[in-house]
């Protein structure tokens, strides 16, 4: 079997810390995007990393570093605030991903999504100013015609939830 390694992107650290759960549950290795510089043939890699703007943050990088190597088998971890169990929201993650792979030699084992965390502080101007904008679309739409999108971004930006663990879990058991 080849070497097992976590390698992960943040902006704002709920992707750090999920990787580092999963590194501490698993003893796989972890390291940043940034500092990954490709692995061997047989390696297994899990890449854990945030959704901004639809996009999955780091992955064409990585799959730059990745296709030195022949056929790695990759598994990706999204967080993101839209709920997960939405198929519509899956089924967009996963038409990202697959173009990002289309011209690779990668093999892609997995693909988990899980709920993210939206903490205002730590957002950039550019940021806030995004996410103040959709909520504020969000709030001025009738209750009954907002999409499930739209409840998503309320509640994030209201409750500042906590990382949604029990997925979490599910997935340290299936990897
Ligand atoms: C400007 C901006 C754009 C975002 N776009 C999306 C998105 O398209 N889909 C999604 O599910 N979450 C989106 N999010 C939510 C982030 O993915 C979420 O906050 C995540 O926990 C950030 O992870 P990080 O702390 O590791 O950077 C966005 C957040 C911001 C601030």
């Amino acid at each position: 079997m080849g070497n097992k390694i976590i390698v992960y992107t943040t902006r704002h650290g709920a992707s750090e810390s999920v990787a580092l759960r999963i590194s501490r549950e698993t003893n796989y290795t972890i390291v940043s995007e940034k500092e990954f510089n490709g692995s061997s043939d047989d390696a297994e890699v899990l890449f854990v990393a945030p959704i901004y703007m639809g996009a999955v943050f780091g992955l064409d990088s990585l799959v730059k570093k990745l296709n030195k190597s022949n056929k790695v088998k990759l598994t990706i971890v999204t967080i993101g605030l839209y709920d997960p169990n939405r198929e519509s929201n899956v089924e967009n993650i996963r038409n990202h991903v697959e173009s990002s792979l289309a011209d690779s030699t990668i093999v892609l084992l997995n693909l988990f999504s899980i709920r993210g965390k939206l903490d205002m502080k730590k957002l950039s101007f550019t940021q806030k100013m995004l996410i103040k904008a959709l909520y504020n679309k969000a709030k001025k739409a009738d209750v009954k015609n907002r999409t499930e999108n739209e409840q998503d971004i309320i509640k994030a930006v209201e409750e500042n939830d906590a990382l949604y663990f029990p997925q979490l879990d599910e997935i340290i058991q299936s990897i």
